[in-house]
């Protein structure tokens, strides 16, 4: 009974997906998993060479590179704009409130494109497009499930901290600023349910769950309280970097995390405010994810995709950089 309702609501909210992504249609038209395949075929291997000696060095790196992209999506689309570093002249995202002490993963960049323009002899392949590889090639090192890549974005020649501070939704949102950060960018409660699936991966610095271990600990296991807390002590300022995995497995992709947010071991107020006791509107997807492993991947995978097309810039906007940290000289 239970499960067949789920199933209806999620059948609804994958029908009222569809319907959303033709309505909403972000400009992926113009991108081309292919686009690479005449110009420098050697171009997506040599990027999956680097991500997985990345990770296999360090397994957290594909959370990062995987969250990089999250990162540059969301604001004015998938340009990588995040790349580029602050000078005394020009302001980026990277000292934004979401990415400052945070965002990682830009020294693998600047590793993957000094070996993508070496393999392709020239400078062909986008930062942009190395950003949604390298999130990709992440996903799938760590067990995640693999997808075509929608290709032919261009580098940004602007950035903006104000857009980075604004269109990122931050850990301390409710269920509905969540839901309407992703639908101004086009994507459905069941793309926030299954793309914060990727909180699969990776570690959150303690300042962004202390406001869950101290002031709401009714919406939070006690067990994993303590253990939190253990690693992230009250004071404001004190332990602040001090790293927690996202879910039990954080250098895995698999169901781990929706079976935790079940069980209110969510890390971040905004993970468990996805599912809340079986009454959230949410909750029937966290439910129906965390018994459907197989289904967590094929939609993150599809999501993903949805995601990465986010507002790019194509044939002659933008620019390819040739250093991924600054734009080119006009
Ligand atoms: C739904 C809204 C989201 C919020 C509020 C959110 C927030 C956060 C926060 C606060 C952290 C910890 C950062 C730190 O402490 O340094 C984090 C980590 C992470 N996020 Fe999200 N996130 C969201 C969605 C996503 C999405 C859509 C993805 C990718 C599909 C993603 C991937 C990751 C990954 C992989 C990490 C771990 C990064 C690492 O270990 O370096 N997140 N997120
Ligand atoms: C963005 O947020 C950071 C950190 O909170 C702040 O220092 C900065 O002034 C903000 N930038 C803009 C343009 O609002
Ligand atoms: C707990 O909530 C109070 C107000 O409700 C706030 O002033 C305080 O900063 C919060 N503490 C933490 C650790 O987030």
């Amino acid at each position: 009974m239970a499960t067949s309702m789920a199933r209806r609501f999620v059948a609804a909210a994958c029908v009222a997906a569809v319907a959303f992504a033709l309505l909403a249609a972000p400009s992926s038209g113009q991108l081309d998993p292919r686009f690479y395949d005449k110009a420098c075929p050697a171009a997506l291997p040599t990027i999956r060479r680097v991500v997985e000696e990345a990770v296999a060095a360090e397994p957290r790196m594909g959370a990062s590179l995987l969250r990089l992209h999250f990162h540059d999506c969301f604001v004015n689309g998938c340009d990588g704009s995040i790349l580029l570093d602050d000078t005394p002249f020009f302001t980026g995202e990277k000292k934004a409130s979401p990415n400052v002490n945070s965002a990682r993963g830009f020294d693998v960049i600047d590793r993957i494109k000094a070996a993508v323009n070496a393999a392709c002899r020239g400078n062909v392949v986008s930062c942009a497009d190395i950003v949604a590889v390298a999130a990709r090639d992440s996903v799938v090192a760590l067990g995640g499930p693999s997808y075509n890549v929608p290709l032919g974005r261009r580098d940004a020649r602007t950035a903006s901290q104000a857009a980075a501070n604004n269109s990122i939704p931050a850990p301390t949102f409710d269920l509905d600023r969540l839901a309407s950060s992703f639908a101004s960018h086009g994507l459905s409660l069941q793309d926030l349910v299954v793309l914060s699936g990727g909180h699969t991966l990776g570690f959150s610095r303690c300042a962004n769950f202390r406001g869950r271990l101290y002031n709401e600990t009714a919406a939070l296991d006690g067990p994993l309280a303590a253990s939190l807390r253990a690693v992230c002590p009250r004071p404001a300022g004190s332990g602040d970097d001090n790293l927690a995995p996202l879910d039990p497995t954080p250098a895995r992709f698999d169901g781990a995390y929706f079976a935790a947010l079940l069980r209110r071991r969510g890390v971040l107020h905004s993970d468990q405010q996805l599912f809340a006791g079986g009454l959230g509107a949410t909750d029937a997807l966290v439910q129906f994810y965390a018994a459907n492993p197989d289904a967590f991947r094929r939609d993150f995978a599809e999501a993903m995709v949805r995601m990465a097309s986010l507002g790019p810039l194509t044939g002659a906007s933008g620019e390819i950089r040739y250093d991924c940290r600054k734009v080119n000289y006009s």
